[in-house]
């Protein structure tokens, strides 16, 4: 039998979770997914991601190929500016498959990431990395009007321009945006930049597949076509799939048990440095979504084993409002290296030949079970490796199980009305300083 791409196992949440409990939310479950596939759901207007990655690409996978191709053949680093879901699922797709040292091992055109902050501090740091070496733009921003992407967009553009001369600069900019309207669509209409298109069905945080990932991904080397399969096999997985052996409905349903047993905040939790953004991504897609009443979940996250010396233990011995799932990664590059070898360690005989893998597997059962006996169950989903098919694969389980999730809350998973509050208090006081 073929391996699956992604398992979860929710054993270590029983009896929060049984078989009885899951098939009394099934009817629940079974309205959620129809009024997706039919489009009836809370913010309909915004399901272009559900079928995406099974529509025609190759026009689009073309634009990008060709896109990339004149920023790597111009430029040594790439400045992507963007924030939130015009940031997070590029970024964290990148460290994913690349790692989070991929600038550093890179030969490729490197690709840092900003505007997704107010630092001068580090604004000044890309201006320091990029230094002498030719330097091109992506600037996405779906609104064409956020005020820190405009800002840092305003900011680089300034030194592109200082550098190359206006004529120059504008064939290193690439403007990721609406496909008809806003400011930013404007400018690189006046200016005749490089322009993508992100899909005016698809909210930020749904984006990642669309190229507002793709683009960086592609300078970066990852094969974007891959990330696209993976999403499709992914949709063919799940989005025909009207029972309770679909994964996205036995997450999103565990999510449900788990809250409703007094389990207000889920840590995603990873072994691996490369998946710590990813973590990040997943929590805007949960927070953004579902956080509009007050009885939700809280995402946050967590990375072990080195948060084990520090939360390990609240989680342990703090309150009991907390539950984890654990992502873990069935294969990873550098399986094979060992630890210590018999020179090496008089210290600790017993893992003497054995690989680091190991070890940390080894970490993950005991802090499992160490953690369940400390009232925090676990769920555990299982993705094969680091590909960028397996990327793909799991942006759309989780984008689904995220929209099922926010459903059975009652909640649209597709707006985001109280982002517009900080908005609105920085504006006033922006404005009244004029
Ligand atoms: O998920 C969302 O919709 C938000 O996080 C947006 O992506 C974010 O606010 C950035 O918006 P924009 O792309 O319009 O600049």
């Amino acid at each position: 039998m073929m391996k699956k791409t992604l398992t979860l196992n929710t054993n270590d949440a029983h009896p929060l979770i049984n078989d009885q409990k899951l098939s009394a939310l099934e009817p629940r479950l079974r309205a959620a997914h129809q009024s997706l596939l039919e489009g009836t759901c809370a913010g309909s207007d915004f399901l272009g991601w559900l079928r995406w990655a099974s529509q025609d690409h190759r026009q689009l996978i073309r634009n990008i190929r060709e896109a990339a191709d004149k920023i790597r053949a111009q430029a040594q680093v790439l400045v992507v500016i963007g924030i939130g879901g015009s940031h997070l699922g590029g970024q964290a797709g990148l460290e994913f498959v690349q790692g989070v040292h991929y600038n550093e091992l890179t030969s490729n055109t490197k690709v840092y990431f900003a505007g997704h902050n107010l630092s001068a501090s580090s604004w000044r740091e890309i201006i320091e990395l990029i230094g002498s070496q030719d330097f091109a733009i992506n600037v996405i921003s779906k609104s064409g009007t956020t005020l820190e992407p405009a800002l840092a967009f305003g900011f680089f553009e300034n030194i592109l321009v200082n550098r190359y001369g206006r004529t120059q600069a504008d064939r290193r900019i690439c403007a990721t945006t609406d496909a008809n309207s806003g400011l930013l669509h404007d400018q690189a209409v006046a200016h005749n930049w490089m322009r993508l298109v992100v899909p005016d069905d698809i909210g930020g945080r749904y984006s990642a597949l669309t190229s507002v990932g793709l683009l960086p991904w592609a300078v970066a080397g990852i094969d974007i076509e891959a990330a696209l399969a993976g999403a499709q096999k992914a949709q063919a997985d799940f989005l025909s799939d009207l029972s309770l052996n679909n994964l996205t409905w036995r997450y999103a349903a565990a999510r449900y048990l788990l809250l409703q047993a007094g389990k207000n905040i889920e840590a995603l939790v990873t072994y691996e440095p490369r998946a710590r953004l990813f973590g990040r991504w997943w929590q805007q897609l949960f927070g953004e979504s579902e956080g509009k009443c007050e009885r939700v979940i809280f995402p946050t996250t967590l990375e072990l084993t080195q948060d084990l010396h520090s939360l390990g233990q609240y989680l342990q011995q703090g309150q009991k409002f907390i539950f984890e799932t654990t992502l873990y990664f069935d294969h990873n590059p550098g399986d094979e290296l060992i630890c210590l070898d018999q020179e090496s360690s008089q210290a600790w005989p017993f893992l003497i030949g054995k690989t680091v893998d190991f070890v940390q597997n080894q970490a993950r059962a005991a802090t499992q079970k160490a953690h369940l006996a400390g009232g925090v169950p676990n769920l555990q989903l299982t993705i094969s490796d680091h590909s960028a098919t397996s990327l793909g694969y799991l942006l759309y389980f989780f984008e689904l199980s995220c929209a099922l999730s926010a459903l059975l809350l009652d909640v649209n998973p597709f707006d985001q009305p109280g982002v517009q509050a900080y908005k609105t208090e920085m504006m006033n006081l922006l404005q009244s300083s004029h």
